[in-house]
């Protein structure tokens, strides 16, 4: 297995990224303020990818997704769908099961929306994870960001392989990707997701990675 690459906590390749960090430093010293890694077993079947850690959740707690309403939903619904150990209960005291969740930019973007090259410049750190996970089957991308980058990865053209919530692509052979709109606080709001439709849309990534 190739070495794993991970981005150093305070890694200072984007320059927006790294002075929008330096200002959440004096803002909130209290906070973790630096890359954010994976949580989840490197034997998982399937990876659950977000877009970027927002400031209040996993930019504070140092992990993926804990801390923010949308976290909320997804280990929740992860935790419905038994890939945790115990109760989900604000991050704490559970850990998770043949899943692994990440992002596709590890640093904390201005109003949650990185660049173009930001993602870029990260992408060669889920390249890293998906060479050392043995066993994924399915990529869950949440939201049309984190579903581009997974595409990208694969080196697969975005305009042939649409973004839609439910959408089912084949990465390579073995590999598949599956997308739902993210779980957003808005997308929540809005009602352009509902906690039914992210439980089928993961519930079908399950489907697939169990076959
Ligand atoms: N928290 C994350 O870690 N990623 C997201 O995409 C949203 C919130």
């Amino acid at each position: 297995m190739p070495e794993l690459i991970e981005p150093e906590k305070h890694c200072n390749t984007c320059p927006r990224l790294t002075t929008f960090r330096q200002e959440n430093r004096e803002l909130y010293p209290d906070y973790h303020n630096g890359a954010v890694n994976n949580i989840g077993p490197m034997d998982a079947e399937i990876m659950i990818l977000g877009l970027a850690p927002g400031l209040q959740g996993a930019n504070k707690s140092g992990k993926p997704f804990i801390g923010d309403q949308s976290g909320d939903l997804l280990y929740a619904t992860l935790s419905k769908l038994g890939y945790t150990n115990g109760e989900f209960h604000n991050g704490n005291a559970f850990t998770l099961n043949r899943a692994l969740v990440t992002n596709a930019v590890r640093c904390v973007p201005p109003q949650n929306k990185p660049t173009a090259a930001e993602i870029n410049n990260c992408r060669p750190y889920l390249l890293s994870l998906i060479d050392n996970m043995p066993k994924l089957k399915v990529i869950f991308a949440l939201g049309k960001v984190a579903h581009d980058t997974a595409l990208r990865t694969f080196g697969l053209q975005v305009s042939a392989h649409k973004f839609m919530h439910g959408c089912e692509y084949n990465l390579r052979e073995g590999l598949w990707l599956v997308s739902s709109y993210h779980c957003s606080r808005y997308n929540l709001n809005t009602k352009v997701l509902t906690e039914e439709m992210f439980l089928s849309a993961l519930n079908q990534a399950q489907k697939l990675s169990t076959q």
